[in-house]
C-alpha cells in the first residue's frame, strides 16, 4: 500500500528543487502522494468471452439507482433548484422479473461478482481495521459494513468498540437497491487512510444489515470520491476532508486502469504513468456534485455523431450510458449494428466490426480500442457482440453522458478538488 518508490521519487523531487529544504513535519505529511493499487473485480464477460447479461443488467440497474440517489440527495441538500438543467428523479429502476424470481431473500453466498469496479485498501480506526472498497468518483459517501451485520456475507466488519478514535453520530443512512432490497446503518466519525494519507473525524457509515445484491460483491463497501452536494452523509468526502485539514500534498486523484498495474494515486498525479500534459476542464458545476465536464463530442468508427454534451466521468460505472436519443444516433452510425436488449438499451455489432469509438473535448482525442468497446459475445458461437454503451435515462437531463471505466481505460484521468476539474493524459 505504502509505496516507497513513490515517496523517494517526491523527495529526489523536493531535493533537486531551487529552494533549500529544512526539516519541517509538515513536509513528511505533505511529501505521501501515494499509489493504492486497484483490483479489477469481476468482468462483464465469462470466460469464453460471453457478455454476463445477468451481471450487466445488475449493474445498469444498480447505476440508475445510484443516480437517482445522487440526485435525491442533491435536492436534500440544496433544494429542487439545485438540480442540473433537465434533471428529474426517476423511478427507482428495478431489475427485469425474470432475473428477480426465486433469488430475493435467498441469495447463494458464492463468491460471484456482480460488477466490474475497481478496488481497492484503506483502513478505519485505532488500531485499524481493514477494508477493500470500490473508489467511485461517482458517489459522495464512504459506507463498509459494521460489526452487527448478520446479512454482510464474508465482508470485513467495522467495529466502532475496537477503535479508541470512533464516534457514533446522530441519524440514518440507507441505499435503496432494484431488487427492493434496502441497506441501512448508522453514520459514526473515524480515522480513515488511504494510501498514506490519513484524515480523522472522517464521516461515514457502517450499515448494519447488507442488501441481497451486494452480499456477494468483492467490495466490502463504497469509497465515495464525488463532490460533497451529492453526499447523502452530510460531511465531507475523503479528498475534501484530506484538503481541509492539509493532510494530502495536492487536491488531485488520478486512476489508471488496465488490465494489469491499475492504481489509484491519491495525493497528485504518478508521473511514471502518463506522458505529456495533463488536459483539464472545468467541471460545469460544483454544486452538481458529479465530477462532470461540459463541451464533449464522440465519433465512432471515424464518424462525428455527437457534440457539445455534458460528460460525468464515473469510476463506478463500467460501461458507458447515453441519454437514450444520443445512444440511437451514435449506434444509427454503425454498421451492422442492432438492439440486443431494448429494456436496458443494449445493442450488438458484428464481432469483426467493432468500432473504436473517440472522445474529445477539444484538445487530444482520447480513443477506446475496438477490444476495450467489446463487451462480449452475445451467445456462445454467435458472431454479434455487445457494444461499451448503452441507452439510459439516468435522469441527468437529455444532454448528459455517463463516461464509466470504458472510457477511463483510453486516458490517465485525473481529478482536481483543488481546481474542480477533470484531466486526461496520455498513459505512458
Ligand atoms: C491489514 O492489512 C495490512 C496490509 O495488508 C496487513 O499487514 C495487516 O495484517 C492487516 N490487518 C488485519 C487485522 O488483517
Ligand atoms: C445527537 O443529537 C443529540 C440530541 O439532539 C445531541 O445532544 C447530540 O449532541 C448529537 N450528537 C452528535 C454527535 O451530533
Ligand atoms: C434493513 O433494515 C431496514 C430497516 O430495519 C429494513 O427496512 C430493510 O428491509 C432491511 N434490509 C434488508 C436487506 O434486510
Ligand atoms: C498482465 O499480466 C499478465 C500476467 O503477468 C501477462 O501475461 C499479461 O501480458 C499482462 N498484460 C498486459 C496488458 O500487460
Ligand atoms: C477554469 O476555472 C478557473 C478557476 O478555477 C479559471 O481561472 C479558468 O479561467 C477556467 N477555465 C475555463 C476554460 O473556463
Amino acid at each position: 500500500m505504502f509505496c516507497k518508490t513513490t515517496l523517494i521519487t517526491v523527495a529526489l523531487a523536493l531535493l533537486s528543487s531551487a529552494t533549500p529544504i529544512t526539516h519541517d513535519d509538515t513536509l513528511s505529511s505533505v511529501t505521501n502522494g501515494i499509489h493504492v493499487p486497484l483490483q479489477k473485480r469481476g468482468s462483464l464477460k465469462t470466460a469464453d468471452g460471453v457478455f454476463d447479461y445477468e451481471r450487466a443488467v445488475r449493474h445498469l440497474v444498480r447505476q440508475k439507482n445510484k443516480f437517482r440517489q445522487n440526485l435525491i440527495n442533491l435536492q436534500k441538500n440544496f433544494g429542487a433548484d439545485a438540480l442540473p438543467l433537465g434533471a428529474s428523479i426517476k423511478a427507482l429502476a428495478t431489475l427485469p422479473s425474470h432475473l428477480l424470481s426465486g433469488k430475493r431473500g435467498a441469495v447463494p453466498l458464492t463468491d460471484q461478482s456482480f460488477d466490474l469496479e475497481w478496488t481497492g485498501p484503506i483502513t478505519i480506526g485505532t488500531p485499524s481495521q481493514n477494508f477493500t472498497l470500490d473508489f467511485d468518483t461517482g458517489s459522495s459517501d464512504l459506507w463498509v459494513p459494521a460489526a452487527s451485520c448478520a446479512s454482510c456475507g464474508s465482508h470485513a466488519l467495522y467495529d466502532p468498540s475496537a477503535s479508541s478514535s470512533g464516534s457514533k453520530q446522530n441519524g440514518t443512512f440507507s441505499i435503496q437497491y432494484g431488487d427492493g432490497s434496502t441497506t441501512s446503518g448508522l453514520p459514526y466519525t473515524d480515522t480513515v487512510t488511504v494510501g498514506g494519507i490519513t484524515v480523522t473525524n472522517q464521516v461515514f457509515a457502517a450499515v448494519t444489515n447488507e442488501s441481497a445484491q451486494f452480499t456477494s460483491d468483492p467490495a466490502d463497501g463504497v469509497f465515495g470520491l464525488g463532490f460533497p452536494a451529492l453526499s447523502r452523509l452530510g460531511g465531507q468526502p475523503f479528498m475534501f476532508a484530506a484538503m481541509a485539514q492539509g493532510a494530502a500534498p495536492s487536491g488531485e486523484f488520478a486512476f489508471k486502469l488496465d488490465q494489469n498495474g491499475s492504481e489509484l494515486f491519491i495525493g497528485g498525479t504518478n508521473p511514471a504513468l502518463y506522458t505529456g500534459d495533463i488536459e483539464f476542464h472545468n467541471v460545469t458545476s460544483k454544486l452538481s456534485g458529479f465530477w462532470q465536464i461540459g463541451g464533449g463530442s464522440v465519433s465512432v468508427g471515424g464518424k462525428a455523431v455527437a457534440s457539445d454534451f455534458e460528460a460525468v466521468i464515473d469510476s463506478g460505472s463500467t460501461i458507458i450510458s447515453a441519454p437514450p436519443a444520443a445512444a440511437k444516433a451514435f449506434w444509427d452510425a454503425v454498421d451492422g449494428a442492432q438492439v440486443f436488449d431494448a429494456d436496458q438499451g443494449l445493442w450488438a455489432v458484428p464481432c469483426a466490426a467493432v468500432p473504436e469509438v473517440a472522445f474529445s473535448w477539444g484538445g487530444k482525442t482520447w480513443t477506446i480500442s475496438a477490444d476495450d468497446f467489446n463487451a462480449g459475445l452475445t451467445d456462445v458461437g454467435s458472431t454479434l457482440c455487445v457494444g461499451g454503451l448503452a441507452g439510459a435515462d439516468l435522469g441527468l437531463g437529455e444532454d448528459t453522458w455517463l463516461l464509466g471505466d470504458t472510457f477511463m481505460k483510453s486516458a490517465y484521468t485525473v481529478f482536481s478538488v483543488d481546481k474542480s476539474a477533470v484531466g486526461f493524459a496520455q498513459l505512458a
